[in-house]
């Protein structure tokens, strides 16, 4: 296995560190304020970094890209350019206080997951109420908003009802119903381009923004497998029959190693057989394939080296 990416200094100012991209400001240029995301192989899970699979940066940057284009007659978006595999050049955004889940399906492995909730019983989630019957991993009668609010660094999302950002003056009333709208028109698209490509969406995470202008923005990352479950149709039915979970694209198989573990992302992390992370990179790389349909071409490595030399050639450094 190649080294992953996991670290990057640059010499561009105010710096922030997520818990896989990092990001900088960009001289302002006619489209205004912009900010260099470089996305890393860092992979979270339980909202931390666990590890660093090779790879994945690219994939999820490029895949990333591959979505706004497709997606830009819904709602416009952050992305401006891509100077690099792993780098996007993107419109600055003030980012809305709640991230914006849509579920397709009811699904999960953790307590505080939807099946994991419904499962104990509860009827009522994220304000929407459940039909009693739903088996596990099966679609929802229609798909719902589930919004959680976003945590500070460290901190676990909270998740609350589609009513209590308006409520809770997170969100203005009609800029919300707007996200809402979009965030679910978004996620019929997601769908519908899944499925000519044999796979099923079954949940995502939307992150919007206002521009300068007071302008709504797709921002951060769309239908990728860190934000979203993918699941390859092929073999869902098949798998759900025998009581087996969904095969996934995403890093389901990370959270289910730790769950096989006991580990639901509370105390040390237990270590994973190497095994587990050389199949998440190959599943992310399927996953831009499956998606896309064009075949996932590896940038040079190692990573930053070649990144600082496209930003220089971009005269962006
Ligand atoms: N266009 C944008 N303008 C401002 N902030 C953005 C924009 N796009 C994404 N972000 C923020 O940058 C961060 C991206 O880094 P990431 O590693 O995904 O963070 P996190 O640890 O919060 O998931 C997120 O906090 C996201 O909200
Ligand atoms: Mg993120």
């Amino acid at each position: 296995m190649v080294d992953a990416f996991t670290e990057l200094d640059l010499p561009l100012a105010d710096r922030r560190e997520g818990k896989v991209r990092i990001s900088w400001t960009l001289p302002r240029d006619e489209a205004g304020e912009r900010r260099l995301f470089v996305t890393t192989d860092r992979l979270s899970a339980f909202d931390r970094v666990l590890a660093g699979v090779p790879y994945k940066g690219q994939v999820l940057n490029q895949l990333s890209a591959w979505w706004f284009e497709r997606t830009q007659d819904i709602v416009a978006n952050h992305a401006l350019g891509a100077p690099d595999p792993n780098a996007l050049v993107a419109r600055c955004a003030k980012p809305l206080p709640v991230e914006v889940v849509v579920r397709g399906r009811i699904t999960g492995v953790t307590d505080t997951s939807l099946w994991g909730m419904y499962s104990t019983g509860e009827r009522v989630l994220y304000g929407h109420r459940f039909p009693d019957g739903l088996q596990k991993n099966t679609p929802l009668p229609k798909p719902i908003v589930t919004p959680t609010t976003k945590a500070e660094a460290g901190g676990h999302d909270e998740p609350i009802t589609v009513a209590e950002v308006t409520e809770r003056n997170l969100v203005e009333p009609a800029l919300w119903s707007q996200v809402t709208e979009v965030a679910l028109a978004l996620f019929q698209r997601g769908v519908e381009i899944g499925d000519d490509a044999g796979l099923i969406l079954a949940d995502t995470k939307y992150e919007f923004g206002l521009s300068p202008d007071g302008d709504l923005l797709l921002i951060d990352e769309v239908h990728t497998p860190d934000s979203s479950r993918w699941w390859v149709a092929e073999t869902l039915e098949g798998r759900l029959a025998a009581g087996e979970e969904p095969e996934s694209l995403d890093k389901e198989v990370v959270r289910r190693a730790y769950a096989e573990l006991g580990y639901t992302g509370h105390g040390p992390t237990p270590k994973l057989d190497e095994s587990v992370w050389t199949q998440t990179s190959d599943r992310y790389i399927d996953a831009y394939e499956r998606i896309t349909g064009d075949p996932f071409v590896a940038g040079n490595q190692p990573v930053a080296p070649r990144l600082i030399q496209r930003l220089r050639e971009a005269a962006l450094l």
